[in-house]
């Protein structure tokens, strides 16, 4: 049986996430901030004994170390570092704050790579060896046309140099790191205008991930598959 373990799951594409892993029989380590305020995940996880519910704030190191001790020795086929704020909408040219910058900056790009070191011996362990962050089109310079939104710009481009630096690191381990956008996803985040569900995010992830190698490790990649220029 592989096995999965994704943050941020108690709401929108994690959520959805949890629910098509543990469908195609995935043992699930569905983890989120609060478990006692994750219905929607907790309904999933008493429907399906695939599903393990965990709480994490990927923004707390400790509770980090706490969970990759706990699961030791358990192998882990994909770390997905699902979780991700966007940060004030208004975070325009002159209205940018400091606090609120670094709080994207910890959750966007520094919590991946948290994840990725403490969970590096239970993927190199598991028969797949990924790693799957999600990052986003907006975080492309190359896709860049309209400004503003300086700091999910920010932390979501300094996440794929993150990425970039760890697929050539642990490729020796024979690890592989897939850079992802979810297309625009009808979510909290993406709010009602998004050009797709969840669920049809979450297939062509799982497709995107299933031509994942050695070879094309560290790519960016949008929803359909294609690469998105950086
Ligand atoms: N929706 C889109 O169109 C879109 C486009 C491009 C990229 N993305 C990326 O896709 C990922 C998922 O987005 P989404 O649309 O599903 O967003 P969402 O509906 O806003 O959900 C975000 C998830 O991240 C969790 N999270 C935030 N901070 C956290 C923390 N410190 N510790 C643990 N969990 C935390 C949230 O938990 P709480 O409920 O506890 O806050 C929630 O479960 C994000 O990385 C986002 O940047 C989304």
């Amino acid at each position: 049986m592989n096995t999965i373990l994704i943050t941020g799951t108690n709401r929108g594409i994690g959520l959805e996430l949890v629910n098509q892993y543990a469908d195609n029989n995935w043992r699930v380590f569905a983890c989120c901030r609060s478990p006692e305020n994750a219905p929607a995940l907790q309904k999933l996880a008493d429907e399906n004994s695939n599903i393990s519910v965990h709480a994490l704030d990927v923004s707390d190191s400790q509770q980090i170390t706490a969970l990759a001790s706990e699961l030791k020795n358990t192998p882990i086929d994909i770390l997905f570092n699902n979780a991700g704020i966007y940060g004030p909408y208004d975070a325009n040219f002159g209205n940018t704050n400091e606090q609120e910058w670094l709080a994207c900056f910890r959750i966007n790009t520094l919590s991946p790579m948290k994840m990725s070191e403490a969970f590096v011996k239970h993927v190199a362990s598991s028969q797949l060896k990924t790693i799957a962050t999600m990052s986003s089109k907006m975080g492309s310079m190359s896709d860049n046309g309209s400004g503003g939104s300086y700091l999910y710009r920010s932390s979501k481009a300094a996440v794929n140099a993150v990425m970039t630096s760890m697929a050539i690191d642990l490729k020796p381990q024979g690890i592989k790191v897939a850079i992802l956008h979810p297309g625009w996803v009808k979510t909290d985040m993406g709010g009602p205008n998004g050009e797709i569900n969840t669920v049809k995010c979450v297939l062509q992830l799982q497709k995107t991930l299933s031509t994942l190698s050695l070879d094309n490790s560290g790519g960016f990649f949008d929803i359909d598959g294609t690469i998105i220029p950086w």
